[in-house]
């Protein structure tokens, strides 16, 4: 914990990301969520190399149990704030449940949205080879698009919960061609959640683009973590996979409490906290004021 930043990150560029291997001799790329300006800046002072607008902002942020509800409308404010914080990042925003599996329409003018109403640079959507030709709809629109698979949270309920997957030949064999079908569709990288490690090294040597893990282990070419998780903000429950790096709920919870309890001793606001008012003016208000009520 007593990393320091790099004096500044490069501009990542999605040709430049796109052929971002460890393989190649390319450092691990560093993703992590943000939803607001502030945390945003934050991390491009850490040095990140991505900023994901996940639809995690509704289990992290809105007080959601699930991903399921989050709207485009969601994202989109969320990114537009994220994109003020950090002007020169790498920002890809989140595709919503239901706002690219009806049709290529949706699935195009939803990701549209996303770049020139909020500003993201990229998108994101889960899905394996069936949501490939989305995939194909967005990037032949000129849409830079990330695939991610494996746990997709958006339909955890059909994989029977937030489960490690693809544990099977079966499954394991189709996480594998998913990927390989989501780089044939032209996304430029791939976010692969919860699954074995072994499977992730698999799946990270079959295909040239950058395949980022969550839970995945550490053969892949970058990692990403819910900022809630790794700062410990969210501070109830945290899967395996999670590191944390503070605990800042705790921090929160300590300093919201001593807050309250200044108020309510008087100790704040103390005289460096208030501001004066000229003795003329004061004497003046009480002149205009006469008597003052009881
Ligand atoms: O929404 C999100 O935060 C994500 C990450 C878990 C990859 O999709």
């Amino acid at each position: 914990m007593t990393a320091s930043p790099p004096e500044s990150a490069p501009i990542r560029t999605i040709p430049a990301l796109r052929r971002s291997k460890v393989r190649h001799g390319e450092p691990p790329l560093v993703m992590v969520t943000a939803y607001d300006a502030p945390t945003a800046r934050f991390a491009v002072d850490a040095g990140v190399d991505l900023i994901l607008v996940g639809d995690s902002v509704g289990t992290t942020l809105l007080g959601y149990d699930s991903t399921v509800p989050v709207t485009i409308d969601d994202i989109l404010h969320h990114t537009k704030a994220v994109r003020r914080g950090a002007p020169d990042a790498h920002i890809i925003a989140d595709l919503p449940f239901m706002t690219y599996q009806v049709s290529d329409e949706q699935a195009v003018a939803n990701a549209g949205r996303l770049l020139k109403d909020g500003g993201a640079d990229a998108v994101k959507l889960e899905g394996g080879t069936a949501l490939a030709i989305r995939i194909a709809a967005i990037a032949r629109a000129g849409i830079p698009v990330v695939g991610h698979i494996g746990l997709t949270p958006q339909t955890a309920g059909l994989l029977g919960g937030f489960k490690v997957q693809g544990q099977e030949f079966a499954s394991a064999r189709a996480l594998i061609d998913d990927a390989i079908a989501i780089e044939d569709a032209g996304a430029y990288m791939l976010v692969v959640e919860v699954v074995p490690s072994a499977l992730t090294a698999l799946i990270t040597g079959r295909v040239s683009i950058p395949v980022i893990g969550i839970g995945a282990g550490p053969g892949c070419d970058g990692q990403v973590l819910v900022i809630h998780d790794l700062l410990g903000i969210e501070d109830r429950h945290a899967a395996r996979f999670v590191k944390r790096y503070a605990t800042l709920a705790t921090e929160m919870r300590e300093g919201i409490a001593a807050f309250a309890s200044d108020v309510r001793s008087g100790e704040y606001p103390a005289p460096e906290h208030t501001y004066k008012l000229k003795s003329s003016v004061l004497a003046e208000l009480r002149d205009s004021l006469g008597t003052e009520p009881s």
